[in-house]
């Protein structure tokens, strides 16, 4: 019991992402679809608590009641296979205060997980083996291997084969959401084969991250899953279009989340005004670099 108390709780963050690019290029035969896809980090971020437990047990719980506290949670199946792997004889107690909206395209779920990964290995005092957590992130979701290391990336395949860029110019984003959830694999099943992307679609951004140039990266926003989720719910294509009005948007991920890139904090307030007088729910946040914690990750 001595010990357990004196075991310093660890906390690490799970940071919000969203893709400048989401450029899906090919369907493939196991049910995925080929991507080229730039990832960035928000500050908009859960916050995950480590805690010793009595015996090996692992336990989770929420801030947020209609999540899942129980073993089919993204962290729970993280801290299990993390487990299994390393045979720890330990349990954790595992805290999860949630903030980023859930199915909302912002990849919460995966930025949970992949946190969970990090936060254990500090917990358990477990070896800096990249190589095992890039392995057991990519068996829980696509967007999880990206979530460990953040800041701006380049994600192939499924989105799970990654390299690193350089960080994205500043920006305030401005975020709304329609206020329902989206099932990813339905929007990808809606995609027409005529819309896939060409494999140059990624060039453009590369080349203005390359040179720091922000009006080119707002320039160059685009996701594929755009035409597929706005055939599903017209009601992104309109949000989309109000934000649209006053600089650059594109929906995040899957959707039915809508981002703005925003260069001054008095324009991405107005937004967040207008927004919010329509009755949509609205976060303003900031990109953000690679945490330092995570660089030995990418
Ligand atoms: O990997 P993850 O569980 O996040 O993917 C959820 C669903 O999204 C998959 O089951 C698949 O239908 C779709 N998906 C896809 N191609 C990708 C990523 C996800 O078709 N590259």
């Amino acid at each position: 019991m001595d010990n357990l108390e004196k075991k310093t709780p660890v906390v690490e963050r799970a940071y919000a992402k969203i893709n400048l690019i989401l450029a899906v290029t090919a369907k493939r035969t196991d049910g995925y679809h080929e991507l080229q896809t730039v990832f960035q980090s928000l500050a908009l971020h859960d916050t995950l608590t480590f805690t010793a437990n009595a015996g090996e047990e692992i336990a989770l719980a929420t801030n947020n009641p209609s999540l899942s506290a129980g073993p089919d949670n993204l962290i729970w199946r993280a801290a299990e296979r993390l487990k299994q792997f390393y045979k720890v004889r330990a349990g954790v107690k595992i805290y999860l205060e949630k903030r980023i909206p859930l199915a909302a395209g912002l990849g919460g779920g995966s930025s949970d997980a992949a946190a969970a990964l990090r936060g254990l290995v500090r917990f358990w005092q477990l070896p800096r083996e990249p190589e095992v957590l890039w392995r057991i992130a990519a068996e829980l979701g696509s967007d999880v291997p990206y979530c460990l290391a953040g800041g701006t990336a380049l994600g192939t395949g499924r989105g799970e084969h990654l390299r690193p860029l350089p960080p994205c110019p500043h920006f305030y984003v401005v975020l709304a959401n329609p206020g329902f959830p989206v099932a990813t694999a339905e929007v990808y099943q809606t995609l027409r084969e005529a819309e896939l992307a060409p494999t140059a679609a990624v060039a453009g951004m590369l080349q203005a991250l390359a040179e720091q140039n922000r009006m080119a990266v707002m320039r160059h926003l685009m996701n594929t899953l755009e035409k597929a989720a706005f055939r599903l719910y017209p009601q992104v294509k309109a949000l989309k279009e109000i934000m649209a009005g006053t600089g650059a948007a594109l929906m995040c991920g899957s959707g039915p989340t809508v981002f703005s890139l925003l260069p001054t904090v008095t324009a991405a307030t107005a937004l967040q005004e207008t927004l919010w007088r329509q009755g949509y729910q609205v976060w303003l946040t900031e990109t953000m670099q690679q945490p330092e914690g995570a660089k030995w990750l990418m």
